[in-house]
């Protein structure tokens, strides 16, 4: 598969640094607490309430985020605290909750940034539901557009295009990289993509000339495209637009609409950036404004592959409301 070349003169990364935070700061993120997967509720609040307590940085940053994002569409927190022993715990094998992590510090994290920007919510049709969903590489899967591939470079997608419950951003916890520290997560923002486009390209990629695909994980496990709802590209502001984007999955309905969204593949693939996650870090991607994928990278089945916990988070639970039980985050939509 073709590997577009990013350019390397764009603004760096907004990144907040925690890692020297003081002790006190520390033991928001190190004490124990609830059990996230069995007392669900109780660890959120408890999080958010800790999150109120974060260091005045963290809070400031995640807030112009949240309010007007940035020209990346990114926000990185570097050296965030890490699980106790994690050095010896395995990478689960099958991207299901890892039986031999019985603290959760990187659970805490992803709950507690993203009790700033939102709530945390899951989709039934992703691991089990879980909110905090491991994202590692699986035998078998290496060649998939999806997240437990490796071996391929994973396409520019918004995550769940298709759905009518997407959520605003999705967080990115580092718990391992890979061995050979070569995997990148990449990322464009629509800021950067557009300037490429010309005029009469912008005008048809916001009409909704645009069917979409059911994702792979989803149960499109044929990845047949454009099997997913028709909708613009390009909505909301003309000069300051969010996007609906998948490199994999979706397709025009005219010819003239597929030249646009040629345009917009090809704007995307002089822009895009990468970075390397290390354990501790969360990326924060807004996921109306930023499109991500991955590098290709080799796993080894050795126990200690790559290994990222992943949370979705929406600004408005109501939303979704219809479509989840009372008092469960797990969005229930079917397809
Ligand atoms: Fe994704």
């Amino acid at each position: 598969m073709q590997q577009a070349t990013a350019t390397s003169t764009l603004p760096a990364i907004q990144i907040a640094d925690c890692s020297n935070l003081d002790e006190n700061a520390t033991t928001l993120f190190l004490a124990s607490g609830s059990n996230p997967y069995e007392n669900t509720e109780e660890f959120l609040f408890d999080c958010e309430m800790r999150a109120d307590e974060m260091p005045r940085f963290i809070r400031r940053a995640l807030l112009e985020f949240q309010v007007r994002s940035n020209q990346e569409g990114v926000l990185l927190l570097h050296g965030l605290p890490i699980d106790p022993e994690l050095d010896r715990i395995h990478t689960p094998p099958d991207a299901l909750r890892s039986t031999e992590k019985t603290t959760y510090v990187s659970e805490r994290c992803l709950a507690m940034i993203g009790s700033r920007l939102g709530h945390l919510v899951s989709y039934i049709q992703e691991k089990n539901g879980d909110l905090f969903q491991n994202l590692v590489p699986i035998k078998g899967s290496e060649q998939l557009q999806s997240s437990t591939s490796s071996q391929t470079r994973l396409q520019f997608h918004r995550e769940t295009v298709f759905h009518p419950y997407p959520p605003e951003y999705l967080l990115l916890y580092c718990l391992r990289p890979d061995h050979d520290r070569v995997a990148e997560t990449t990322y464009a923002s629509v800021s950067h993509a557009l300037p490429l486009l010309a005029d009469a390209e912008r005008d048809l990629l916001f009409q909704p000339l645009y069917r979409t695909g059911i994702d792979y994980s989803f149960g499109n496990v044929q990845t047949i495209k454009g099997n997913g709802p028709v909708l613009p590209v390009l909505y909301g502001n003309r000069t300051d637009p969010f996007l609906n984007y998948d490199e994999d999955l979706m397709m025009a309905i005219t010819p003239e609409a597929d030249a646009a969204l040629v345009a917009l593949k090809e704007a995307i693939a002089a822009v895009y950036r990468r970075v390397k996650l290390t354990t501790g870090d969360i990326l924060c991607i807004d996921n109306r404004r930023t499109v991500h994928g991955r590098s290709s990278f080799v796993p080894h089945y050795d126990g200690f592959d790559r290994w990222l916990q992943r949370s979705f988070v929406v600004r408005d639970l109501g939303r979704s409301a219809s479509d989840r039980h009372p008092g469960e985050r797990i969005i229930r939509t079917c397809f």
